[in-house]
């Protein structure tokens, strides 16, 4: 009988568990053994492996984070620590491994099967949606949704405090949590690292002639440098006439129960997994494409990731919101 490992890897997402729940159903549908390891790829180190059955999944599909925990494991980088794992899989006759989790996973799982390690399939899981070869990753959609309840809750203080306000975001590299959440909640100007803009620039557009506004809000992506907005709002006070005030949303966007998106869109990239593994297919991850689920090659070596392409929707906000 086939065994399925599958793991959740990296930054935890909104969904990730429904995606498991729909290893695990799928799997045991297709009379495979499902089996599981807790906090991503140090469990394999650990060898800290558990069988999963139906039930055990049962009651998860509504909840944030990952049951199966997760971590960013440095170890996995050392071949002697993979050596191990490979010889402790092979005696467990474990040849198919599932990782849901990014990039930086998919990369590790590539090195890994190319050492003959077991075959793996990845399902594209962060908040930040930046994995090259998939136009949806696992918790993005409610993530930014969580984001928006926050703005919309700030745009009330700003309005009745009359206060400019910063708003950061996640996006460890790029502009998509911040671009949407920017358009949706009706932000004056959105700060991303594909499309960068110096504080002077920024404090210009501030002060270009405009319609006298009480209050007004501006996104920031954190784009790796967590607390940028507090840098940024320092200078603008020194640039500009107003008084401003940061809020900094960080890791409440990584938590909450995932929408119909995530659970949905979750729910078929578990089940494409299995089906894949089951047909012999290795290094790859289950993937968006045009609004379709299809299979594409995990991400190369090199650290590419997918970036905003154009800005045409932040000069869209800063019409909208003019
Ligand atoms: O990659 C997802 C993400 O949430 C990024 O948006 C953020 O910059 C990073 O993870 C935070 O990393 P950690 O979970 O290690 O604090």
């Amino acid at each position: 009988m086939e065994k399925i490992l599958v793991l959740t890897s990296g930054g935890d997402a909104p969904g990730m568990n429904a995606a498991i729940r729909a290893v695990v159903r799928t799997g045991i549908y297709r009379k495979t053994e499902v089996w599981a390891c807790h906090n991503g790829y140090q469990g394999l180190i650990k060898k800290d492996i558990f069988r999963l059955k139906n039930e055990d999944v049962a009651g998860s599909i509504q909840r944030g984070g990952t049951i199966l925990r997760s971590s960013r494991c440095e170890l996995f980088h050392e071949k002697k620590e993979r050596d191990k794992i490979k010889r402790f899989l092979k005696q467990k006759d474990i040849n198919n491994l599932i990782i849901i989790g990014g990039d930086g996973s998919f990369r590790g799982a590539t090195t890994f099967s190319n050492e003959g390690g077991p075959k793996s399939v990845g399902i594209p899981g962060t908040i930040d949606n930046d994995i090259l070869g998939t136009e949806y990753t696992i918790g993005f959609d409610t993530a930014r949704n969580t984001a928006l309840k926050a703005i919309d809750n700030i745009r009330d203080t700003a309005f009745s405090n009359s206060k400019y306000f910063l708003v950061e975001v996640m996006g460890q590299r790029a502009g998509f949590l911040a671009v949407d959440v920017g358009i949706a909640g009706g932000a004056e100007f959105i700060l991303t690292p594909e499309f960068p803009l110096t504080t002077d620039e920024l404090a210009k557009k501030i002060m270009a002639p405009r319609r006298k506004k009480e209050s007004l809000i501006i996104v920031v992506a954190e784009a790796g440098k967590p607390g940028r907005s507090v840098r940024i709002a320092d200078k603008l006070r020194k640039l500009t006439p107003f008084d401003y005030r940061v809020c900094i949303l960080g890791h409440i966007q990584r938590g909450g129960s995932p929408t119909v998106v995530d659970r949905e869109i979750a729910s078929r990239m578990g089940n494409l997994a299995v089906e894949a593994i089951l047909a012999g297919e290795s290094n790859c991850m289950t993937a968006l494409k045009d609004g379709h689920l299809t299979l594409s090659p995990f991400p190369g070596e090199k650290a590419h990731y997918r970036k905003l392409e154009t800005d045409k929707l932040l000069k869209l906000s800063s019409i909208l919101a003019s």
